[in-house]
């Protein structure tokens, strides 16, 4: 059983983590990597999935109740299959939920299901094949468009749809997203284009904020906000009227919710990382090759949690890059 939720100096419950399984990607989206791809981590400095299990349950003593699984795209990674099977066995774990661009979703989507995970979040950023290959790099708008008919299909709840809007790349595209909500029960949900890693192309003219967005969306009509829970991330919900789907809106920066914070993450390569916008990272990896005992692991997972930066990296003091790629830490 697990010990009492820890709480950090600022009393923030930390009770989700994000867990990146892999740095690679069959993607190349232009803000988050380019287009080369990064230089990938070796394989032998990739946590193992068994590792990985070892700290999912070293975290959920220290309090974890929730984990993402992310990458880069977790689902390049070979063996995931067998690995969501033994990670959806941790009995404490409330909720476990996957982040993917959706490219190999049509083929695992069935065997994702099975293991007994209905809720799922795909990235996507434009409806348009076009403008898809454009912000991806690869021409696979129809199989991720497929693979969302397929959760739909397989009855997935909620299917969350993550779209980073770019001014003059995608934001003509609001609308005609928000209106998907209409039909079909997806939650679209509107991100702030962050200045993450090196290189990926944020400038001050490609942002659009939350509130711009949130009013064009309101041309459509009433938007009614919709009450979250404890285990919900940053977004601040919404419906408009006889939607099936809902509308999320993320300030990644000009809202951010520090205090409201409640993630810890772990990099592919085995790093916690108390925040996004922070460089600090604790190395976890070695210790636990080393062969060092599950106390000394599960102090530095709770001195991670205790020391989770209180300040916002970004915002209030200008946006800042961390030295990372997004890709490698997992979004
Ligand atoms: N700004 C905002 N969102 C980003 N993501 C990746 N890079 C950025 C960025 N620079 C999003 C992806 C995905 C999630 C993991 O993070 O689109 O939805
Ligand atoms: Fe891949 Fe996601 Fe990065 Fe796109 S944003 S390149 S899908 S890891």
């Amino acid at each position: 059983m697990a010990k009492e939720q820890l709480i950090d100096k600022t009393n923030r419950v930390i009770n989700y983590l994000r867990l990146s399984i892999t740095d690679r990607c069959n993607l190349r989206c232009t803000y988050c990597m380019p287009e080369e791809g990064i230089n990938f981590l070796p394989h032998s400095e990739i946590l193992t999935y068994e590792e990985m299990l070892h700290l999912v349950r070293l975290s959920v003593e220290a309090g974890i109740r929730k984990v993402r699984l992310t990458g880069g795209e977790p689902l390049v990674r070979k063996g995931f299959i067998p690995f969501l099977e033994s990670l959806c066995r941790i009995e404490a774990l409330k909720e476990i939920t996957l982040t993917t661009n959706g490219v190999l979703l049509k083929e695992l989507a069935a065997d994702i299901k099975a293991c007994g995970i209905s809720r799922i979040n795909i990235s996507l950023d434009s409806l348009k094949a076009e403008r898809f290959f454009q912000i991806t790099g690869r021409d696979y708008f129809d199989r991720v468009w497929e693979g969302i008919q397929e959760a739909e299909r397989l009855e997935f709840d909620p299917i969350k749809i993550n779209v980073v809007v770019m001014k003059g790349i995608n934001d003509e595209e609001i609308l005609d997203f928000a209106r998907l909500t209409l039909e079909k029960p997806y939650h679209i949900r509107f991100i702030e284009f962050m200045p993450v890693g090196a290189n990926n192309g944020w400038s001050p003219k490609k942002f659009i904020s939350m509130e711009e967005i949130r009013e064009q969306i309101g041309t459509l009509g009433v938007l009614r906000p919709v009450k979250s829970n404890p285990l919900d991330g940053p977004a601040q919900r919404y419906v408009l009227e006889r939607a099936k789907g809902e509308i999320g809106f993320i300030g990644a920066l000009s809202n951010h919710f520090c205090e409201k914070c409640n993630r810890l993450r772990i990099t592919a390569e085995g790093h916690l990382r108390g925040c996004l916008f922070s460089d600090q990272e604790i190395d976890i990896k070695s210790p636990l090759r080393e062969g060092k005992g599950d106390a000394h692991l599960f102090d530095l997972i709770s001195d991670a949690m205790k020391n989770k930066p209180r300040e916002p990296g970004a915002g209030r003091h200008g946006p800042r890059k961390c030295i990372r790629q997004m890709s490698s830490i997992g979004g």
